[in-house]
């Protein structure tokens, strides 16, 4: 099955990178979580990345890892929440948009090990999700409602999936 990609967007907490190698394992393709490439590459977490060298060269560095997996087949890529609207997507592949409720969110987030450097309250939070739910929603070639939990989530996942390839 050549020239098949799948990029996993959403607010951060949507559980992209839980997701995406939950799926990539069943299907048996490849995994790639965005976030976790950078940190290799530069060697430092996202929170120190930010911290060291400022937003904008993350941004750059995600653009140059979308070039560098461009060409990949049978990938499941789990992308970082804010790089889908740094970067189009549009025409890499299936996009797919795991959407869940704010409140979901932040009480995931509020329980995350992973701080977030985007994340300084909960007015700001909500302000960036509420800005950023339009875009992921116009991107996505479809979008799943991701408040349960990761099972159920992958079951729709998986269903979606063998229905886009017939498999
Ligand atoms: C970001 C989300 C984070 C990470 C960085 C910026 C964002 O990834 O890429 O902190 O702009 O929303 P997750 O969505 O995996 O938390």
């Amino acid at each position: 099955m050549n020239g098949t990609k799948i990029w996993l967007v959403g607010f951060m907490g949507s559980g992209k990178s839980t997701l995406g190698a939950l799926l990539a394992e069943k299907l048996n393709w490849g995994f790639l979580d965005t976030d976790v490439a950078i940190s290799q590459e530069v060697g430092l977490d996202i929170g120190a990345i930010f911290l060291k060298h400022g937003q904008d060269y993350f941004r750059g560095l995600e653009g140059r890892l979308i070039q560098q997996i461009s060409q990949q087949t049978c990938l499941v890529v789990a992308t970082g929440g804010g790089m889908p609207i740094f970067h189009p997507l549009e025409g890499l592949g299936e996009i797919i948009y795991l959407h869940a409720d704010f409140e979901v969110i932040l009480a995931r987030l509020q329980q995350d090990s992973n701080p977030r450097p985007l994340f300084e309250n909960t007015t700001q939070l909500h302000t960036l999700y509420t800005q950023r739910h339009p875009f992921y929603a116009r991107m996505a070639t479809h979008t799943l409602n991701a408040n349960q939990c990761p099972s159920q989530v992958l079951n729709q996942l998986l269903e979606l999936v063998s229905n886009i390839y017939k498999i």
